[in-house]
Protein backbone atom coordinates (compact mmCIF):
# COMPACT_ATOMS: atom_id res chain seq x y z
CA UNK A 1 0.00 0.00 0.00
CA UNK A 2 1.09 3.44 -0.63
CA UNK A 3 1.13 5.71 2.19
CA UNK A 4 0.12 9.02 0.12
CA UNK A 5 -3.09 7.05 0.36
CA UNK A 6 -3.40 6.91 3.86
CA UNK A 7 -7.04 6.90 3.65
CA UNK A 8 -7.22 3.50 1.65
CA UNK A 9 -5.69 1.49 4.67
CA UNK A 10 -8.82 1.71 6.41
CA UNK A 11 -11.27 0.48 3.61
CA UNK A 12 -14.74 1.77 4.73
CA UNK A 13 -17.25 1.47 2.71
CA UNK A 14 -20.57 1.47 4.81
CA UNK A 15 -22.66 1.00 1.50
CA UNK A 16 -21.05 -2.31 1.02
CA UNK A 17 -21.05 -3.01 4.40
CA UNK A 18 -17.43 -3.21 4.64
CA UNK A 19 -14.57 -1.88 6.96
CA UNK A 20 -11.30 -3.52 7.67
CA UNK A 21 -7.75 -2.00 8.47
CA UNK A 22 -4.50 -2.50 6.68
CA UNK A 23 -2.54 -4.81 8.63
CA UNK A 24 0.49 -2.04 7.50
CA UNK A 25 -1.32 0.54 9.74
CA UNK A 26 -0.12 -2.06 12.97
CA UNK A 27 3.54 -3.19 11.64
CA UNK A 28 4.98 -0.47 9.48
CA UNK A 29 7.61 1.55 11.03
CA UNK A 30 6.86 4.43 9.00
CA UNK A 31 2.99 4.86 9.72
CA UNK A 32 3.70 4.80 13.67
CA UNK A 33 6.33 8.21 12.77
CA UNK A 34 3.27 9.64 11.23
CA UNK A 35 1.07 8.81 13.76
CA UNK A 36 3.14 10.42 16.14
CA UNK A 37 3.11 13.34 13.87
CA UNK A 38 0.01 13.74 12.47
CA UNK A 39 -2.19 12.24 15.46
CA UNK A 40 -0.63 12.26 19.15
CA UNK A 41 1.34 15.99 18.31
CA UNK A 42 -1.82 17.17 16.56
CA UNK A 43 -4.39 16.45 19.04
CA UNK A 44 -5.60 16.09 22.38
CA UNK A 45 -4.27 14.02 24.88
CA UNK A 46 -5.11 12.63 28.08
CA UNK A 47 -2.63 13.72 30.50
CA UNK A 48 -3.66 12.75 34.51
CA UNK A 49 -6.59 13.88 37.12
CA UNK A 50 -6.37 16.91 38.61
CA UNK A 51 -5.94 14.88 42.19
CA UNK A 52 -2.75 13.68 41.25
CA UNK A 53 -1.79 16.93 41.51
CA UNK A 54 -3.70 18.45 44.37
CA UNK A 55 -1.47 20.61 45.98
CA UNK A 56 0.96 23.71 45.00
CA UNK A 57 3.85 22.20 43.44
CA UNK A 58 2.89 18.79 42.59
CA UNK A 59 3.71 17.65 39.55
CA UNK A 60 3.82 14.04 37.52
CA UNK A 61 5.85 13.39 34.68
CA UNK A 62 4.50 11.68 31.32
CA UNK A 63 5.02 11.63 27.59
CA UNK A 64 2.56 13.06 24.59
CA UNK A 65 3.21 10.36 21.91
CA UNK A 66 7.14 10.45 22.09
CA UNK A 67 7.06 13.60 23.90
CA UNK A 68 7.89 13.98 27.78
CA UNK A 69 5.91 16.03 29.35
CA UNK A 70 6.52 17.96 33.16
CA UNK A 71 2.45 18.75 34.35
CA UNK A 72 2.88 21.06 37.20
CA UNK A 73 0.75 23.09 39.66
CA UNK A 74 2.45 26.21 40.39
CA UNK A 75 2.49 28.48 43.81
CA UNK A 76 -0.62 30.59 42.49
CA UNK A 77 -2.81 27.01 42.06
CA UNK A 78 -2.75 27.32 38.41
CA UNK A 79 -1.71 24.01 36.26
CA UNK A 80 0.84 24.52 33.35
CA UNK A 81 1.97 21.57 31.25
CA UNK A 82 6.03 22.12 29.96
CA UNK A 83 7.78 19.70 27.62
CA UNK A 84 10.42 18.17 30.23
CA UNK A 85 13.41 19.51 28.73
CA UNK A 86 15.98 21.44 29.36
CA UNK A 87 16.63 24.51 27.72
CA UNK A 88 20.17 24.46 27.85
CA UNK A 89 21.42 20.81 26.32
CA UNK A 90 17.09 18.98 26.42
CA UNK A 91 18.22 16.76 29.31
CA UNK A 92 15.23 15.88 31.60
CA UNK A 93 14.35 18.31 34.48
CA UNK A 94 12.15 15.95 35.92
CA UNK A 95 13.08 12.54 36.42
CA UNK A 96 10.36 11.00 38.84
CA UNK A 97 6.88 9.89 38.16
CA UNK A 98 5.27 12.30 40.92
CA UNK A 99 6.45 14.27 43.53
CA UNK A 100 6.27 17.92 45.11
CA UNK A 101 8.94 20.58 43.84
CA UNK A 102 9.08 24.32 43.72
CA UNK A 103 11.94 23.96 42.02
CA UNK A 104 13.29 21.59 39.23
CA UNK A 105 17.09 21.46 38.96
CA UNK A 106 18.53 19.81 35.71
CA UNK A 107 20.94 16.93 37.09
CA UNK A 108 22.71 18.29 33.77
CA UNK A 109 24.46 21.48 34.53
CA UNK A 110 22.42 22.97 37.33
CA UNK A 111 19.78 25.05 35.37
CA UNK A 112 16.82 25.33 37.88
CA UNK A 113 12.89 26.17 36.72
CA UNK A 114 9.98 26.73 39.21
CA UNK A 115 6.89 25.13 39.39
CA UNK A 116 5.46 27.03 36.47
CA UNK A 117 8.41 26.31 33.88
CA UNK A 118 10.32 29.83 34.77
CA UNK A 119 13.68 29.22 34.15
CA UNK A 120 14.88 30.84 37.93
CA UNK A 121 18.70 30.00 37.75
CA UNK A 122 21.56 29.21 35.73
CA UNK A 123 24.14 28.11 37.52
CA UNK A 124 27.59 30.21 37.62
CA UNK A 125 25.88 32.66 35.33
CA UNK A 126 28.42 35.87 36.14
CA UNK A 127 31.24 33.80 35.38
CA UNK A 128 29.84 32.64 32.44
CA UNK A 129 30.70 35.98 29.86
CA UNK A 130 27.32 35.34 28.41
CA UNK A 131 26.49 37.61 24.81
CA UNK A 132 23.90 39.97 25.60
CA UNK A 133 21.63 38.13 23.39
CA UNK A 134 21.94 35.38 25.79
CA UNK A 135 20.40 37.54 28.49
CA UNK A 136 17.34 39.02 26.21
CA UNK A 137 16.55 35.65 25.40
CA UNK A 138 13.79 33.23 27.19
CA UNK A 139 15.32 30.51 28.47
CA UNK A 140 11.95 28.68 30.39
CA UNK A 141 10.59 25.57 29.58
CA UNK A 142 8.51 25.19 26.64
CA UNK A 143 4.95 24.86 27.48
CA UNK A 144 2.66 22.62 25.78
CA UNK A 145 0.27 24.60 23.38
CA UNK A 146 -2.90 24.05 25.44
CA UNK A 147 -4.07 22.52 28.82
CA UNK A 148 -7.56 21.59 29.82
CA UNK A 149 -9.76 20.55 32.31
CA UNK A 150 -13.07 18.37 31.78
CA UNK A 151 -14.15 17.57 35.48
CA UNK A 152 -11.03 17.21 36.45
CA UNK A 153 -9.58 15.01 33.82
CA UNK A 154 -6.42 16.92 32.53
CA UNK A 155 -5.79 17.07 28.88
CA UNK A 156 -2.85 18.66 26.82
CA UNK A 157 -2.01 19.34 23.32
CA UNK A 158 1.37 19.86 21.26
CA UNK A 159 -0.72 21.58 19.05
CA UNK A 160 -2.67 24.95 19.41
CA UNK A 161 -4.93 24.45 16.69
CA UNK A 162 -6.95 22.10 18.07
CA UNK A 163 -11.00 22.70 19.18
CA UNK A 164 -11.78 23.75 22.90
CA UNK A 165 -11.63 20.63 24.93
CA UNK A 166 -15.57 20.30 25.89
CA UNK A 167 -15.77 20.76 22.12
CA UNK A 168 -13.81 17.98 21.03
CA UNK A 169 -14.76 15.24 24.01
CA UNK A 170 -18.44 16.21 22.56
CA UNK A 171 -21.18 13.70 22.87
CA UNK A 172 -18.54 11.69 24.93
CA UNK A 173 -18.55 14.13 27.88
CA UNK A 174 -22.45 12.52 28.77
CA UNK A 175 -20.59 8.98 28.96
CA UNK A 176 -17.33 10.15 31.32
CA UNK A 177 -20.13 11.95 33.07
CA UNK A 178 -21.44 8.41 33.93
CA UNK A 179 -18.46 7.66 35.66
CA UNK A 180 -17.47 10.55 36.86
CA UNK A 181 -21.20 11.49 38.66
CA UNK A 182 -21.54 8.02 40.66
CA UNK A 183 -20.30 9.85 43.71
CA UNK A 184 -21.42 13.33 44.42
CA UNK A 185 -18.27 14.85 44.93
CA UNK A 186 -16.46 12.90 41.53
CA UNK A 187 -13.55 10.11 40.98
CA UNK A 188 -10.26 10.40 42.21
CA UNK A 189 -7.14 8.03 41.65
CA UNK A 190 -6.57 5.59 44.01
CA UNK A 191 -2.62 6.45 45.10
CA UNK A 192 -0.11 4.56 43.00
CA UNK A 193 -0.46 2.97 39.01
CA UNK A 194 0.79 0.10 37.13
CA UNK A 195 3.09 -0.10 34.77
CA UNK A 196 3.91 -2.32 32.14
CA UNK A 197 4.46 -2.76 28.45
CA UNK A 198 3.36 -5.08 25.53
CA UNK A 199 5.41 -6.14 22.25
CA UNK A 200 3.13 -4.93 19.47
CA UNK A 201 1.43 -1.66 18.24
CA UNK A 202 -0.52 0.32 20.58
CA UNK A 203 -3.96 0.30 18.22
CA UNK A 204 -4.21 -3.13 19.76
CA UNK A 205 -5.16 -1.95 22.78
CA UNK A 206 -7.56 0.35 21.85
CA UNK A 207 -9.22 -2.60 19.96
CA UNK A 208 -8.92 -5.31 22.67
CA UNK A 209 -10.94 -2.61 24.96
CA UNK A 210 -13.89 -2.27 23.05
CA UNK A 211 -13.86 -5.79 22.24
CA UNK A 212 -15.97 -8.06 24.14
CA UNK A 213 -15.55 -10.84 21.66
CA UNK A 214 -12.32 -11.97 23.25
CA UNK A 215 -13.91 -12.50 27.01
CA UNK A 216 -15.08 -16.29 26.19
CA UNK A 217 -11.92 -17.67 24.48
CA UNK A 218 -9.26 -15.15 25.33
CA UNK A 219 -9.92 -15.32 29.27
CA UNK A 220 -11.23 -18.89 30.04
CA UNK A 221 -9.23 -19.77 32.72
CA UNK A 222 -10.44 -16.88 34.85
CA UNK A 223 -13.80 -17.71 33.58
CA UNK A 224 -12.85 -21.30 35.90
CA UNK A 225 -11.54 -18.89 38.47
CA UNK A 226 -15.14 -17.59 38.85
CA UNK A 227 -17.07 -20.54 38.40
CA UNK A 228 -15.15 -21.90 41.54
CA UNK A 229 -15.04 -18.64 43.45
CA UNK A 230 -19.39 -19.04 43.22
CA UNK A 231 -18.67 -22.34 45.08
CA UNK A 232 -16.76 -20.90 47.77
CA UNK A 233 -13.27 -21.36 46.58
CA UNK A 234 -10.62 -18.68 46.33
CA UNK A 235 -10.44 -14.95 46.60
CA UNK A 236 -13.84 -14.26 47.46
CA UNK A 237 -13.37 -10.38 47.92
CA UNK A 238 -13.04 -10.54 44.35
CA UNK A 239 -15.81 -11.24 41.48
CA UNK A 240 -17.88 -13.45 41.72
CA UNK A 241 -19.84 -12.93 38.49
CA UNK A 242 -22.29 -15.38 36.69
CA UNK A 243 -21.64 -15.63 33.63
CA UNK A 244 -24.55 -17.39 32.93
CA UNK A 245 -27.16 -14.82 33.69
CA UNK A 246 -25.50 -12.57 31.38
CA UNK A 247 -26.91 -14.97 28.22
CA UNK A 248 -30.35 -13.14 28.48
CA UNK A 249 -29.21 -9.29 28.63
CA UNK A 250 -28.21 -6.73 25.94
CA UNK A 251 -25.44 -4.90 24.87
CA UNK A 252 -23.91 -2.66 21.95
CA UNK A 253 -21.96 0.49 21.08
CA UNK A 254 -21.68 4.28 20.51
CA UNK A 255 -19.45 5.81 18.40
CA UNK A 256 -18.99 9.82 18.44
CA UNK A 257 -17.56 12.43 16.21
CA UNK A 258 -13.36 12.99 16.77
CA UNK A 259 -12.49 9.43 17.47
CA UNK A 260 -13.98 8.49 20.73
CA UNK A 261 -16.64 5.59 21.70
CA UNK A 262 -18.58 3.55 24.06
CA UNK A 263 -19.55 -0.73 24.34
CA UNK A 264 -21.59 -1.40 26.86
CA UNK A 265 -23.66 -4.13 28.11
CA UNK A 266 -26.04 -4.69 30.71
CA UNK A 267 -25.63 -7.23 33.67
CA UNK A 268 -27.27 -9.94 35.23
CA UNK A 269 -25.96 -9.22 38.73
CA UNK A 270 -26.50 -5.09 40.01
CA UNK A 271 -26.23 -6.19 42.92
CA UNK A 272 -22.45 -6.89 42.66
CA UNK A 273 -21.80 -3.45 41.24
CA UNK A 274 -19.82 -1.11 43.41
CA UNK A 275 -22.65 1.89 43.46
CA UNK A 276 -25.09 -0.83 44.58
CA UNK A 277 -25.29 -0.13 47.99
CA UNK A 278 -25.68 3.43 47.27
CA UNK A 279 -27.87 3.70 44.20
CA UNK A 280 -31.12 4.62 45.99
CA UNK A 281 -29.30 8.06 46.52
CA UNK A 282 -27.66 7.83 42.71
CA UNK A 283 -31.13 7.57 41.46
CA UNK A 284 -32.29 10.62 43.38
CA UNK A 285 -29.24 12.66 42.24
CA UNK A 286 -28.76 11.81 38.94
CA UNK A 287 -32.12 10.29 37.93
CA UNK A 288 -33.35 7.34 36.57
CA UNK A 289 -31.99 6.97 33.49
CA UNK A 290 -28.13 8.34 33.75
CA UNK A 291 -28.85 6.02 37.28
CA UNK A 292 -29.51 3.02 34.76
CA UNK A 293 -26.70 3.64 32.65
CA UNK A 294 -24.20 3.12 35.86
CA UNK A 295 -25.69 0.24 36.34
CA UNK A 296 -24.01 -1.35 33.17
CA UNK A 297 -20.92 -2.22 31.70
CA UNK A 298 -19.15 0.43 29.86
CA UNK A 299 -15.69 0.89 28.15
CA UNK A 300 -15.12 4.23 27.03
CA UNK A 301 -12.33 5.04 24.54
CA UNK A 302 -11.35 8.41 24.50
CA UNK A 303 -8.91 8.73 20.74
CA UNK A 304 -6.06 8.21 20.73
CA UNK A 305 -4.58 7.41 24.47
CA UNK A 306 -7.20 7.16 27.28
CA UNK A 307 -9.64 4.00 28.19
CA UNK A 308 -11.99 3.07 31.08
CA UNK A 309 -13.34 0.75 32.20
CA UNK A 310 -16.30 0.96 34.21
CA UNK A 311 -17.17 -2.94 35.16
CA UNK A 312 -16.39 -4.83 38.47
CA UNK A 313 -14.33 -1.55 39.79
CA UNK A 314 -13.28 1.62 37.09
CA UNK A 315 -10.14 0.50 36.04
CA UNK A 316 -7.79 4.29 33.87
CA UNK A 317 -5.70 3.54 31.43
CA UNK A 318 -3.59 5.34 29.30
CA UNK A 319 -1.54 4.11 25.98
CA UNK A 320 1.92 5.29 25.44
CA UNK A 321 2.87 4.46 22.14
CA UNK A 322 6.56 3.78 22.40
CA UNK A 323 7.85 2.19 18.49
CA UNK A 324 5.49 0.58 16.43
CA UNK A 325 5.72 -2.75 18.16
CA UNK A 326 6.75 -1.50 21.82
CA UNK A 327 3.94 -0.03 23.75
CA UNK A 328 3.61 1.03 27.33
CA UNK A 329 0.26 1.20 29.73
CA UNK A 330 -0.69 2.74 32.83
CA UNK A 331 -3.24 1.88 34.47
CA UNK A 332 -4.74 3.33 37.64
CA UNK A 333 -7.58 2.06 40.11
CA UNK A 334 -10.34 4.84 40.05
CA UNK A 335 -12.38 5.68 43.24
CA UNK A 336 -15.64 7.55 44.29
CA UNK A 337 -13.94 10.31 46.57
CA UNK A 338 -15.77 9.64 49.74
CA UNK A 339 -16.32 5.67 49.32
CA UNK A 340 -16.53 3.65 52.63
CA UNK A 341 -13.43 1.76 53.26
CA UNK A 342 -15.05 -1.47 52.42
CA UNK A 343 -16.06 -0.41 48.71
CA UNK A 344 -12.67 1.23 48.41
CA UNK A 345 -10.90 -2.15 49.42
CA UNK A 346 -13.42 -3.91 47.38
CA UNK A 347 -12.51 -2.28 44.67
CA UNK A 348 -8.93 -2.30 44.82
CA UNK A 349 -9.56 -6.12 45.32
CA UNK A 350 -11.18 -6.15 41.51
CA UNK A 351 -8.68 -4.21 40.21
CA UNK A 352 -5.89 -6.37 41.05
CA UNK A 353 -7.99 -8.91 40.00
CA UNK A 354 -8.67 -9.01 36.29
CA UNK A 355 -6.15 -6.45 35.42
CA UNK A 356 -2.94 -5.61 35.46
CA UNK A 357 0.35 -7.78 34.89
CA UNK A 358 -0.48 -9.47 38.52
CA UNK A 359 -3.96 -10.18 37.22
CA UNK A 360 -6.04 -12.88 35.73
CA UNK A 361 -6.83 -11.28 32.46
CA UNK A 362 -4.01 -8.71 31.12
CA UNK A 363 -1.41 -11.28 30.70
CA UNK A 364 -3.84 -12.53 28.39
CA UNK A 365 -4.36 -10.20 26.44
CA UNK A 366 -1.06 -8.74 26.19
CA UNK A 367 0.72 -11.88 25.18
CA UNK A 368 -1.99 -12.09 22.47
CA UNK A 369 -1.47 -8.31 21.19
CA UNK A 370 2.53 -10.03 20.94
CA UNK A 371 0.89 -13.09 18.77
CA UNK A 372 -1.52 -10.76 16.53
CA UNK A 373 1.73 -8.22 15.70
CA UNK A 374 3.60 -11.62 14.52
CA UNK A 375 1.08 -12.40 12.05
CA UNK A 376 0.56 -8.69 10.74
CA UNK A 377 4.43 -8.72 10.10
CA UNK A 378 3.49 -11.74 7.86
CA UNK A 379 3.90 -10.98 3.99
CA UNK A 380 0.45 -11.36 2.14
CA UNK A 381 -1.18 -10.94 5.31
CA UNK A 382 -2.81 -7.60 4.29
CA UNK A 383 -6.76 -7.00 5.62
CA UNK A 384 -7.79 -7.38 9.33
CA UNK A 385 -11.09 -8.12 9.03
CA UNK A 386 -12.05 -7.74 13.03
CA UNK A 387 -14.23 -5.06 12.79
CA UNK A 388 -17.28 -6.65 10.83
CA UNK A 389 -19.54 -7.89 13.87
CA UNK A 390 -22.54 -5.91 14.28
CA UNK A 391 -22.34 -4.28 10.86
CA UNK A 392 -25.97 -5.52 10.01
CA UNK A 393 -27.37 -3.78 13.30
CA UNK A 394 -25.98 -0.22 12.33
CA UNK A 395 -28.21 2.71 13.16
CA UNK A 396 -27.51 6.47 13.64
CA UNK A 397 -29.17 6.21 17.42
CA UNK A 398 -31.53 4.28 18.70
CA UNK A 399 -34.12 4.71 21.65
CA UNK A 400 -31.67 4.45 24.34
CA UNK A 401 -29.13 6.90 23.07
CA UNK A 402 -32.23 9.13 22.54
CA UNK A 403 -33.75 8.74 26.12
CA UNK A 404 -30.27 9.83 27.26
CA UNK A 405 -29.74 12.91 24.89
CA UNK A 406 -27.16 11.22 23.63
CA UNK A 407 -26.08 12.39 19.41
CA UNK A 408 -23.77 9.35 18.61
CA UNK A 409 -22.32 9.46 15.01
CA UNK A 410 -23.47 5.60 15.22
CA UNK A 411 -25.12 2.87 17.43
CA UNK A 412 -25.85 -0.85 17.30
CA UNK A 413 -27.54 -2.80 20.17
CA UNK A 414 -28.37 -6.68 19.89
CA UNK A 415 -28.10 -9.54 22.64
CA UNK A 416 -25.37 -9.30 25.35
CA UNK A 417 -23.74 -12.39 23.07
CA UNK A 418 -23.36 -9.45 20.04
CA UNK A 419 -20.25 -8.53 21.19
CA UNK A 420 -19.97 -6.18 18.18
CA UNK A 421 -16.54 -4.76 17.32
CA UNK A 422 -18.41 -1.67 14.99
CA UNK A 423 -17.18 -0.03 18.29
CA UNK A 424 -13.87 0.75 15.82
CA UNK A 425 -15.02 2.41 13.07
CA UNK A 426 -14.86 6.09 14.79
CA UNK A 427 -11.54 5.52 16.04
CA UNK A 428 -10.16 4.02 12.99
CA UNK A 429 -12.38 7.01 10.65
CA UNK A 430 -10.40 9.63 12.95
CA UNK A 431 -7.28 8.29 12.86
CA UNK A 432 -7.35 8.23 8.79
CA UNK A 433 -8.78 11.69 8.98
CA UNK A 434 -5.97 13.03 11.02
CA UNK A 435 -3.23 10.79 8.83
CA UNK A 436 -4.59 11.88 5.65
CA UNK A 437 -4.87 15.93 6.93
CA UNK A 438 -1.34 15.90 8.25
CA UNK A 439 -0.13 13.87 4.76
CA UNK A 440 -1.98 16.64 2.58
CA UNK A 441 -0.57 19.49 4.93
CA UNK A 442 -3.89 20.71 6.15
CA UNK A 443 -4.40 21.52 9.90
CA UNK A 444 -5.85 18.40 11.64
CA UNK A 445 -9.30 20.48 13.05
CA UNK A 446 -10.16 22.85 10.51
S1 LIG B 1 21.05 20.21 30.05
FE1 LIG B 1 20.07 21.08 31.73
S2 LIG B 1 21.57 22.33 32.63
FE2 LIG B 1 22.57 21.49 30.89
FE1 LIG C 1 -9.13 -9.23 27.57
Amino acid sequence: MDIENIRLFVDDRPEDGVFRVHSDAFSDPEIFELEMKYIFERTWNFVTLESEIANPHDYITTHIGRTPVVLARDAKGNIGAFINACRHKGATVARMSAGNAKYHVCPYHGWAYDSSGKNVDIKDRKSGFYAPAFDLDNHDLLPVARVGNYRGMIFASLSPDVPPLEEWLGEMRTMLDISIDQGPQGLEFVPGRTTYTFRANWKLQMDNALDAYHLTSTHTSFMDVIARRRTGEGNLEARQYDWGTRGSSTGGMYGFANGHSCTWGDHGERIKRPIWPMINDIRQRVGDVRAEWMLRLRQLNVFPNMQINDAAGVILRVMRPISVDLTEMHSYCLALKGDSAEVRTRRMRQFEDFFNPGGMATPDDTVTYAEAQRGFAAPGFEWVDGYARGAALLTRDNELSRELGLQPAQSAEGAWNLFNEVGLHEPYREWARLMEAGLAGRKAFP
